[in-house]
């Protein structure tokens, strides 16, 4: 596997690969790998792609009172995760790299970063969609993967590329979840045992929620309620918000019709963690 942390060291790497024909398939994270980040970089490598994988906690997407600093790191433990996976190139920028002077550009997907996750994380989208596209044009890959578990994230990914015609195929990739059901999150390292047990709670009201639709639930405030029911009876998580969104454009929902999000925000102690599903429906004949 190579390894750089210098932009220009990377086009050098990418140039050379794309002189030879391959693609390039680029897998950007925030490192402090779990198998949801390696589901990713396998979905990529499948492709036969020169693959990137990107670790850069990106200061931008943080608000002043959230976790940057605090947010899980281990460089070392990653790169070896992913040279047994096969990674053809770790790029892994410090903050001076990516950023070396204040910055006054930004790329911004307006409307679907003001709700869900956007509401209260204002410049989140952003900071995200900002780093994103500067990935983008550093590694210019034909292809990039990203998890459903940010399914708002994955969205607006997918909008930037097609409002500003980057030649790139954004591909989404489905939740993983531990066997108990709670979805990977490079975050569940901070929940203390019983936190962890609780926020099952996450998991399993998504599922009751789906089952509800399949049984004929229509009303897209009936589900909100019946999920924040669940979670207020049966733990001790403040919940950020429970929304049930069209899952193509994350509008607004009264009558569940198409397929829906049923999205969630929780926090147990100071962990946020959040979930979602995208339940698809039959149309009425
Ligand atoms: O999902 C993440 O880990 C980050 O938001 C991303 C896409 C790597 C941008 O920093």
């Amino acid at each position: 596997m190579q390894r750089t942390a210098n932009i220009s060291e990377l086009r050098k790497i990418i140039e050379e690969e794309k002189k030879l024909g391959r693609a390039v398939a680029l897998v950007p994270t925030m490192g402090y790998l779990h198998r949801g980040h390696l589901t990713l970089i396998e979905n990529a490598k499948k492709t036969g792609a020169f693959v990137v994988v990107s670790i850069f906690v990106n200061p931008l997407q943080f608000g002043p009172n959230e976790d940057y600093a605090r947010y899980p790191r281990d460089l070392e433990r990653d790169a070896r995760l992913i040279e047994e996976v096969g990674v053809d190139l770790l790029f892994q920028p410090t903050v001076e790299e990516m950023y070396p002077h204040p910055m006054v550009t930004f790329v911004e997907v307006s409307q679907l970063d003001k709700v869900l996750c956007g509401a209260n994380r204002p410049g989140h989208f952003r900071g995200v969609t900002t780093v994103v596209s500067k990935l983008f044009h550093i590694v210019q890959p034909d292809l990039a993967f990203f998890g459903q578990k940010d399914y708002q994230q994955y969205l607006i990914i997918r909008r930037m590329v097609s409002d500003l015609n980057l030649p790139i195929e954004v591909r989404g990739v489905p939740i993983v979840r531990e066997e108990d059901g709670l979805a990977l999150s490079s975050r569940n390292v901070f929940l203390s045992p019983d936190q962890r047990q609780e926020a099952l709670i996450l998991s399993q009201s998504l599922r009751e929620a789906e089952t509800l639709i399949q049984k004929g639930e229509r009303s897209a405030r009936g589900i909100e309620d019946f999920v924040r029911n669940k979670i207020t009876q049966e733990s001790q998580g403040v919940i950020d918000y429970i929304e049930v969104r069209n899952a193509d454009d994350l509008s607004d929902v009264v009558e569940i019709k198409g397929p829906v999000l049923i999205a969630l925000a929780v926090k147990f102690g100071p962990t946020r963690l959040i979930d979602n599903k995208v339940v698809e429906v039959e149309p009425d004949v």
